[in-house]
């Protein structure tokens, strides 16, 4: 009892103090960013993303290699240190955006396929609660997606990479890029919010996703425009996060998970349903 009230009035002091720093020269308050037009609910949610723009989001409705899926052992795996994956270090933190869909971090990067040659720069990283991939059909509670944009080709490439997110609970078992991340969350409660994050060092993340094993498969953005031949890079290994840190992270980006999608190469699931309606309304 007494501990719970201790950890309680612990909890309020540093949300006090993080609240009274915000706008600071510690917690900057940054100009606002543009929230997203599309959604996860209702009309604007994944089962209506084709009718927001039939034409930039028809993958979402007809593609046939879309993204999220059920990874099993069918799906192929690579060496991560097949792939050279840089990111500098951001001592000073760098901006995280609320878009209203998403909380995003802003850093360079690079990431190129030394199999093939491709070379991608780093746009973003941004984060799903819950994760949008399962693995045997589990779910896990989060998901870290790297957008890496092709260099030098006339239609933009993308590849992702990517990390499942599992709860951990010892004080401190957070990875350190996520709590270095998540350490001012609560300055972009509000989305069009956008502060600067905690110190952030990627070494230990990079020679995470380097030394272990990485399922790779061609999707696509599990967000409009849907876009296909996303080159996906899903790390064997998970990141972890505390529970604490994992309840105030999902209080602000709330629900972000597009549907299960179908298995690779078959029938888009939205073209699936229409087609069964034509044929219910003609029998
Ligand atoms: C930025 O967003 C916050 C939170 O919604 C709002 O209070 C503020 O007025 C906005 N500022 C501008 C310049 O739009
Ligand atoms: C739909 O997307 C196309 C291509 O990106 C764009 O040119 C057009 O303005 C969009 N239409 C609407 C209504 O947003
Ligand atoms: C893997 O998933 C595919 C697609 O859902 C399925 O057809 C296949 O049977 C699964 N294989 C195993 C070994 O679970
Ligand atoms: C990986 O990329 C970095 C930055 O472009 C470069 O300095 C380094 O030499 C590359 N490493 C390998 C093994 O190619």
């Amino acid at each position: 009892m007494f501990a719970s009230l201790f950890l309680t009035s612990l909890t309020a002091v540093a949300k006090v103090s993080a609240n009274c720093a915000h706008g600071t020269s510690v917690f900057p308050r940054l100009p606002n960013v543009t929230v997203s037009t599309f959604g996860y609910d209702a009309l604007k949610g994944p089962l209506n993303w084709y009718a927001l723009n039939k034409t930039a989001n028809a993958a979402c409705e007809k593609g046939t290699t879309q993204s999220p899926i059920v990874i099993n052992s069918t799906i192929s795996r690579v060496q991560g240190s097949t792939l050279n994956w840089t990111v500098p270090d951001y001592s000073d933190g760098a901006e995280f955006q609320n878009l209203g869909t998403n909380v995003e971090v802003i850093v360079d990067g690079s990431l190129v396929d030394m199999s093939s040659g491709a070379a991608y720069s780093l746009a973003q990283f941004h984060f799903h609660t819950p994760a949008e991939h399962r693995v045997e059909d589990e779910f896990y509670p989060m998901e870290m997606h790297w957008v890496f944009e092709s260099e030098g080709t006339a239609t933009p490439q993308f590849a992702v990479v990517a990390f499942l997110v599992e709860l951990c609970e010892s004080p401190g078992c957070t990875d350190p890029v996520l709590a270095a991340v998540f350490s001012t969350i609560d300055d972009i409660a509000v989305p069009g919010e956008a502060a600067m994050t905690g110190p952030l060092a990627f070494g230990q993340l990079i020679d995470k996703f380097e030394n272990s094993q990485v399922y790779r498969y061609g999707g696509s953005l599990t967000t409009p425009p849907c876009t296909e031949n996303v080159d996906w890079l899903i790390s064997t290994e998970s990141l972890y996060i505390d529970v604490p840190t994992w309840l105030s992270v999902k209080k602000v980006i709330k629900y972000n998970a597009r549907y299960t999608q179908d298995v690779l190469g078959g029938v888009n699931l939205l073209q699936n349903a229409a087609d069964d309606l034509c044929k219910s309304t003609s029998d």
